[in-house]
């Protein structure tokens, strides 16, 4: 056969464009020239020169692996713009500061060791290769600060930005550690884990899971999910240690060239240690962690950059007339060393002040444990209302507090130790003045604690707190008053009998009596703290609370027209309920405003929480038939393992609005909002329970009946026939029927955000054709096992921020709920 005269040379071609990936012996690339780049052969990843992220000027430059704008290696950085980065002869890759130097910034160090060419690979490694192509030296093996899919971060390996680091351990546990003193993060597969594993290796999934594998390990353990998880493809995700001291898993979709944060093993930024410097305090503002300085005894470091801390403005040895004490009250300076002495808060702070101490903390939970600071040490505070010990600093006087309120960081009192017996006595008279008209004021209120007068005065009070956001404390007594000793049953939920009750104030509110709380005081405050936090005008307002001994209870602002089922499910021929029909444009009203206050959950408030458990029962109307979304926080309250709760649950209302991951054993999260949302979504339009099978329906679930008559376009036939008399938008209706399709899909992450269904609610953004809902039959139709299995667990409602929304891997293949809830809790309570 004769060949074609131009193959030779075609063959010859193919060779030389495949191994023109190869960077040869005497490769250049030079920072002053933009276009010089050594590119991965699908053009995925870029070796090139770029401005150092993590520089102030413009002028640093590091050699790095680049995706989009993102470095997932680098070389430097170094200030010289004509600095270089060449393959030499020798086989040594070097950062050179100009083209003719000898002595190089970096080098691989692989001199003589037979690199015979570089590449940079589709994946984003970096390598150095002899003439057989084995990798003699390999960026993936060089972390910087990120780690990509397929590259493997073993226990040789760390990740390093600023004083900061990640490493693994030879017991699989990650951990997370400053200036490699002080490690503020460590947390493993579970507690009992503390044998040594072989050889641990950390994996970032392109899925979105950062998983831990071993060869002792049958099969590699889930350690973190990012909340987008799943939707393989499309997402590029990578794990970076931030120059904030914080590890993060980001995705970027494809080509947008936007990266967002998707897990962070810290999720409380305050914790991370130094983040605010020496002697800087850390804070948030409504949304962002902020730096400041204990007071104005202080100065920042540098004013441009707060987070490099604080400094005295007069030093100590300085000071004209001795030291004194700044008190910071609800801050705490972070400690990991667990040393501890017992002494009470006033001991704490005069301890410090004699000693060479320079601050100091005081547990202000009764233990009266106190830990110290001395002037050696590096000093890191936070301060937040929830904190619940006092701190003390040593500074010259004058004491000068911040004069931001909000800060909450308030001046001490004496000057010197000798105005400090004076004080002491001030305070003893003091306290014995105040002990005494306590005890008056117990007698007056003894006796006078029945009048109506007294009523009143507490009613102000209340409604006082009340205007300023704060919850209400009430006592057990009058809530037991209110309710008139619990008489008018409102309804009972997953967590609890709900009673109608009057306030001293006059407002009506609706009284939960909590069911199986096993927590702490303490525990329980922070909570109620978090939920009375969460205003929206689509969620229900929590205005109190009351904890006394075994009780707890909740007070809510009372909602006059009760919840959503009382209106979807009545049964026609009830004449006394024909008014209750909610029309159309109501309907419509009540699932846009219930999915901007599920959107606020999600996505407006600091601690996001996911609410694990709409339905129509959770859904409350006002008196102008408002929806206002209920129940939500209430996860961590419940002892998971508290079972009599469960049979307090309406099984029937709970079952088929869970996402199909609650059964699989999959990690729950936002997008498990958006299943339950669109079954809720499917009832307001149609008046039936989703789970429904009726001759009707052709004896098919309701859901899957639905898609078939949205399929014919029979639109008509999904809506509730008792609306069918008055004014109907079918427009309206078609879209919602299809963001209700949307919702139930079964794939999480097919599922739109809840910001997005409002917007496809609102017919502001343009609707596909929805695919089947296939979980509608995998999930609930099974009437039999998976039903009676997973149901009782199911209203266990899990309430977590993005970055804990991931349970921890559980390796008992019974997957049961309970276990999983209270694994998560666990998890985000660890740090
Ligand atoms: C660049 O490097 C050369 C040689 O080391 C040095 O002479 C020059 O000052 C450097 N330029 C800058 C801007 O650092
Ligand atoms: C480039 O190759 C990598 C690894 O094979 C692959 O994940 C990526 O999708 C490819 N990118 C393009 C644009 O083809
Ligand atoms: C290339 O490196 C591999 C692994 O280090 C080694 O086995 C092989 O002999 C080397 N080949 C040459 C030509 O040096
Ligand atoms: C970690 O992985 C590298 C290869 O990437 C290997 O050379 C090294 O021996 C591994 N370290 C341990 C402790 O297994
Ligand atoms: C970090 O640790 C070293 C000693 O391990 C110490 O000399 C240095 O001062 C520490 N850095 C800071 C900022 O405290
Ligand atoms: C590993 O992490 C777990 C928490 O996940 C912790 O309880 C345990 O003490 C850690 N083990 C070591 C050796 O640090
Ligand atoms: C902890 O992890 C080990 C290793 O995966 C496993 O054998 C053990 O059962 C786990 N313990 C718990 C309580 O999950
Ligand atoms: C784990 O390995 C480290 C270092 O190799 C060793 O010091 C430690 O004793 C080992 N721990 C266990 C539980 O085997
Ligand atoms: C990358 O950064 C450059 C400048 O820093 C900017 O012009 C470009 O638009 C960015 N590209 C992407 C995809 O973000
Ligand atoms: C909170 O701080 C961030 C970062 O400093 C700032 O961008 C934001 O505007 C602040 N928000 C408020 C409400 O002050």
């Amino acid at each position: 056969m004769k060949l074609p005269r131009w193959l030779p040379l075609f063959l010859l071609l193919l060779a030389t464009t495949t191994s023109a990936v190869d960077i040869l012996p005497g490769a250049t690339l030079s920072a002053s020239d933009p276009n010089s780049k050594w590119t991965s052969p699908n053009n995925t990843f870029a070796l090139t020169f770029v401005p150092d992220p993590t520089a102030a000027s413009p002028q640093t430059l590091i050699a790095a692996v680049t995706y989009n704008n993102i470095t997932i290696w680098q070389a430097g950085p170094t200030t010289n713009s004509s600095a270089v980065l060449r393959l030499l002869p020798s086989g040594d890759l070097q950062l050179l500061p100009t083209p003719t130097s000898t002595t190089p910034l970096w080098s691989s160090a692989t001199a003589n060791l037979g690199v015979s060419a570089a590449s940079l690979e589709d994946s984003g490694n970096f390598v150095l290769k002899n003439s057989s192509g084995a990798a003699v030296w390999s960026s993936f093996d060089r972390p910087t600060d990120t780690i990509v899919p397929t590259q493997k971060f073993n226990t040789s390996h760390t990740l390093s930005s600023g004083l900061y680091s990640f490493k693994i351990q030879t017991n699989g546990n990650l951990t997370l550690s400053w200036n490699n003193t002080v490690i503020y993060y460590n947390s493993g597969l579970n507690s009992t884990t503390n044998s040594n594993l072989t050889n641990p290796n950390l994996d970032i999934i392109s899925t979105g899971i950062l998983t831990l594998s071993d060869p002792t390990l049958s099969s590699p353990q889930n350690l973190a999910y990012a909340s987008d998880f799943d939707g393989e493809g499309e997402i590029m995700r990578f794990v970076k240690l931030d120059n904030d001291g914080n590890l993060r898993i980001y995705s970027s979709v494809k080509g947008s060239g936007t990266v967002n944060p998707r897990w962070a093993a810290v999720s409380d930024q305050c914790q991370v240690f130094a983040f605010c410097g020496n002697m800087g305090i850390c804070s948030y503002n409504d949304t962002y962690p902020i730096c400041g300085c204990p007071s104005l005894n202080f100065e920042f470091n540098d004013v441009r950059d707060t987070r490099k801390g604080c400094k005295r403005k007069v030093e100590l040895q300085d000071c004209p007339g001795g030291e004194t004490m700044l008190q910071l009250d609800h801050s705490k300076f972070l400690n990991f060393q667990p040393e501890m002495t017992f002494q009470g808060i006033s001991a704490c702070r005069l301890n410090c002040l004699v000693g060479p101490c320079i601050a100091s903390t005081a547990l202000a939970d009764g233990s009266g444990q106190c830990y110290t600071k001395s002037s050696n040490d590096f000093v890191v505070g936070y301060h937040s209302p929830a904190i619940p010990s006092t701190s003390f600093v040593k500074v010259c006087p004058p004491v000068q507090p911040n004069p931001n309120p909000s800060l909450g960081l308030s001046g001490g009192d004496g000057r010197n130790r000798w105005r400090l017996r004076a004080w002491v006595v001030v305070v003893a008279v003091l306290a014995s003045v105040i002990g005494l008209l306590a005890v008056e004021g117990g007698l007056w209120w003894w006796c006078f604690r029945n009048s109506p007068k007294f009523g009143a005065l507490s009613a102000q009070y209340a409604l006082l707190e009340y205007a300023s956001g704060a919850p209400v404390q009430f006592s057990y007594k009058e809530l037991h008053k209110a309710t008139k000793g619990f008489k008018e049953k409102l309804g009972e939920g997953g967590f609890g009998v709900v009673y109608k009750g009057v306030l001293a104030n006059r407002t009506v509110a609706a009284v939960k009596q909590l069911e199986g709380i096993e927590q702490g005081e303490k525990q329980f405050r922070m909570e109620v703290a978090t939920i009375s936090s969460t205003h929206h005008l689509n969620l229900v307002r929590l205005i109190g609370f009351c904890s006394e001994g075994r009780h707890r209870l909740l007070v809510y602002e009372f909602m006059k027209n009760g919840s959503l089922d009382n209106f979807l499910f009545t049964s026609d021929s009830s004449e006394e309920q024909s008014g209750k029909h909610l029309n159309w444009e109501c309907r419509y009203n009540i699932a846009l405003g219930t999915a901007r206050g599920i959107t606020y959950l999600h996505e407006e408030c600091r601690d996001c929480i996911v609410h694990c458990d709409i339905k129509p029962e959770n859904i409350l109307l006002d008196e102008n038939f408002h929806a206002k979304v209920s129940d939500f926080g209430l996860a961590k309250l419940v002892n998971p393992k508290d079972h009599r709760y469960r049979t307090l649950t309406s099984v029937r209302g709970t079952r088929g609005y869970l996402a199909p991951e609650w059964i699989a054993n999959l990690p729950i999260t936002s997008k498990s909002d958006v299943y339950s949302y669109g079954m809720v979504l499917m009832e307001i339009v149609s008046g039936k329970r989703n789970f429904e099978v009726s001759g009707q329906t052709g004896h098919k679930k309701f859901t899957v009946w639905a898609y078939e008559e949205f399929e014919k376009g029979n639109f008509e036939a999904i809506v509730d026939r008792r609306i069918y008399g008055g004014e109907i938008d079918i427009e309206q209706v078609k879209r919602v029927i299809e963001v209700s399709f949307w919702c139930i899909q079964e794939q999480p992450s097919q599922r739109p955000m809840m910001g997005k269904v409002v917007q496809m609610l609102e017919g502001v953004v343009e609707i596909d054709k929805p695919p089947p809902p296939k979980a509608a039959t995998a999930v609930g139709g099974g009437e039999g096992s998976v039903a009676g299995n997973s149901v009782t667990g199911s209203s266990f409602s899990v309430v977590s921020t993005f970055a804990a929304s991931m349970p921890l891997p559980s390796s008992s293949s019974s997957g049961k709920l309970g276990d999983r809830a209270s694994s998560s809790l666990l998890y985000s309570e660890t740090k």
